[in-house]
Formats: C-alpha cells, sequence, structure tokens
C-alpha cells in the first residue's frame, strides 16, 4: 500500500502563525507536525510517500525531508493549487498511486498508542475501504459514523447537533485502487471543496466502508487549532520526558521496520546536527 500526506490547506485557525509558514512545519514540541502523520504511516509499514502541499510550501517540505533515501523510503512530491478538498488528494496523486492500494493521511493529524503500527498495519491488505473511529467526549466538532443495531456502518453525519454517535472520523484512510475513480466522480459541496465525507459514502452504499475504532488509550487529535497544537505538544514533552523514549522519530521507526540497518542508523546519528538526536539513536543501538 502506497501512502499520500495532505499538507497543504490554509491553516485560518492558526493564523497569524500560518500566514508565511505552512501549519505542517510548525512545531510540535520538538519536531515539525509533518513528522507524526509521516511515522503513523511508516508504523503501519507504509514507505512510498507522496506529499502534498501548497505551491508556495513544497521546497520547504522537500528541504526538511528530501526523497527519504537515507531513511530507506521514498518521498515524492506534489502540489494543490488551491485548497479544493481532501479527497483532491486522490486526482493530483494518480500517477503515484497507479495501481496500488492508497492510504491518506491529514498531515496535522496526531496518532500515538502502544502497537498503533501494528494494529494498522493490520488492515493495509484493504478491500473497498478501511475508516478508522476514535469515541469522543464532543462528536458535535466532528464528521461522526452512525451505526445501525448491528454495529454495521449506516451514515456519516458532518457536526451533528445532536449526540447521534460519539464515533468520530479520524483523519486517516485506506482506500482500494477505485477511490481514483470515485474522487473524480463526486461533486463539489456546497464550499465547492471534494469531500473525504463524500468519497466514504459512495463506499458505504456499496457496502464497501469498513471501521475500526482505535484502541483504547489511543491518542488521536487535530493539530490545527491553537488548543491541539499545545495539548499534543505537551503530550510529547509529557510522554518523552517521563519515558526516555521518542514519539515520531522517522530515524528510529524506519529501523525498527528494518529499512535501516545499525551501521545506517549509526550513520545518521553521526550526521545529526542536534547532539541530543545523535545521543538517543546512538543509544538505542546500544540496547
Ligand atoms: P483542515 O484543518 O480541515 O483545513 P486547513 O488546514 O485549511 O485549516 P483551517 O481549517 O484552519 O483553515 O485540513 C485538514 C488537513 O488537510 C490539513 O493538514 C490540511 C489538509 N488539506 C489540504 O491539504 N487541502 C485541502 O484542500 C484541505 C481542505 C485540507
Amino acid at each position: 500500500m502506497k501512502g499520500i500526506v495532505l499538507a497543504g490547506g490554509a491553516g485560518l485557525r492558526l493564523s497569524p502563525l500560518t500566514i508565511a509558514v505552512s501549519k505542517q512545519l510548525l512545531p510540535l514540541y520538538n519536531k515539525p507536525i509533518i513528522h507524526y502523520p509521516i511515522a503513523t504511516l511508516l508504523a503501519a509499514g507504509i514507505r512510498e510517500i507522496l506529499l502534498i502541499a501548497t505551491p508556495s510550501h513544497q521546497s520547504s517540505f522537500e528541504r526538511l525531508l528530501g526523497n527519504g533515501s537515507s531513511l530507506g523510503i521514498e518521498i515524492r512530491y506534489a502540489v494543490q493549487p488551491e485548497p479544493k478538498g481532501i479527497a483532491e488528494a486522490f486526482i493530483i496523486g494518480e500517477d503515484f498511486i497507479g495501481s496500488s492500494d492508497v492510504s491518506l493521511i491529514l498531515g496535522d493529524n496526531f496518532f500515538h498508542g502502544v502497537g498503533l503500527g501494528r494494529h494498522l498495519g493490520k488492515y493495509t491488505a484493504v478491500y473497498g475501504a478501511q475508516i478508522f473511529t476514535y469515541e469522543v467526549s464532543n462528536p458535535e466538532e466532528y464528521g461522526v459514523l452512525v451505526l445501525n443495531d448491528d454495529g454495521t456502518p449506516l451514515s456519516i453525519i458532518e457536526k451533528p447537533s445532536d449526540h447521534i454517535s460519539n464515533l468520530a472520523i479520524t483523519g486517516l484512510y485506506f482506500y482500494d485502487n477505485s477511490v481514483i475513480d470515485i474522487s473524480k466522480n463526486i461533486k463539489p459541496s456546497i464550499r465547492g471543496e471534494l469531500e473525504i465525507s463524500s468519497v466514504n459514502e459512495v463506499y458505504l452504499r456499496q457496502n464497501l466502508l469498513s471501521f475500526s475504532p482505535l484502541p483504547r488509550g489511543t491518542l488521536w487529535m487535530d493539530t490545527g487549532s491553537f488548543e491541539g497544537l499545545h495539548d499534543a505538544g505537551t503530550y510529547v514533552r509529557i510522554v518523552e520526558e517521563r519515558q526516555g523514549s521518542q514519539i515520531g522519530c522517522l530515524e528510529e521507526i524506519c529501523w525498527r521496520q528494518g529499512w535501516l540497518s545499525d551501521s545506517d542508523l549509526e550513520h545518521l546519528a553521526l550526521r545529526s546536527p542536534s547532539i541530543q538526536k545523535k545521543s538517543y539513536l546512538q543509544k538505542l543501538l546500544a540496547i
């Protein structure tokens, strides 16, 4: 399965931070936000990645991440000229996707949990669509999945005014190859965007939409608001300081996946401009 990280958008909620800088390049504690969704894909075993950015920020992402070869992965780039909706990612990414299955992760979504990569990896052989839900106490702020009495998906409702369901749909989606055609055929919404919900509704009508609740104890956050960005940063800081292990360290994940050898990791440690990063990577090798 290939992976798309969607890192365009207007970032209006974080203005003025996002006037000159891409939202996904802002710091989430000690790393750029974009590291975390990329880490989520890598942990699920997805190592061929297309990063979609706005035209004005693409070069900054390339400077940050390169082509991935030093990590044993592949990162390609494309632009979304205007924020015309999340589902446009599959039209922009058509050549990259080719005949593969594809996952999409929103560039401002933070996921963390013990064993989460392995859990997600179980769903990468997808038939139809696979979405991941998260129980929230404030469903009125999200798109939610409503279930039938037998627990199968019934409908998707954006920002419900009553508590019809507390299953928020997270910003990580796995699709089979028909997602390209589906995205080309949906109509833009009233706000002029190709909505990901419209794609999911097509799969739902065909009885091909599956969902998996993220395990209890997993954290999912949208970092696109001041509160979300601050809270996720505090979470990363607390976990990293208490446990001495890093969240979203791309080198570590690629090494644990077996895509980097010990000597590759040692080489990356020696090349790291940060003393803390160097000693963290060397400590991994010593364990
Ligand atoms: P949103 O947070 O819904 O939108 P936004 O990033 O423009 O921010 P705001 O609401 O504050 O204006 O987008 C979710 C993610 O998807 C985010 O990482 C940006 C990305 N995105 C695109 O890349 N292109 C798009 O057309 C849209 C709608 C979102």
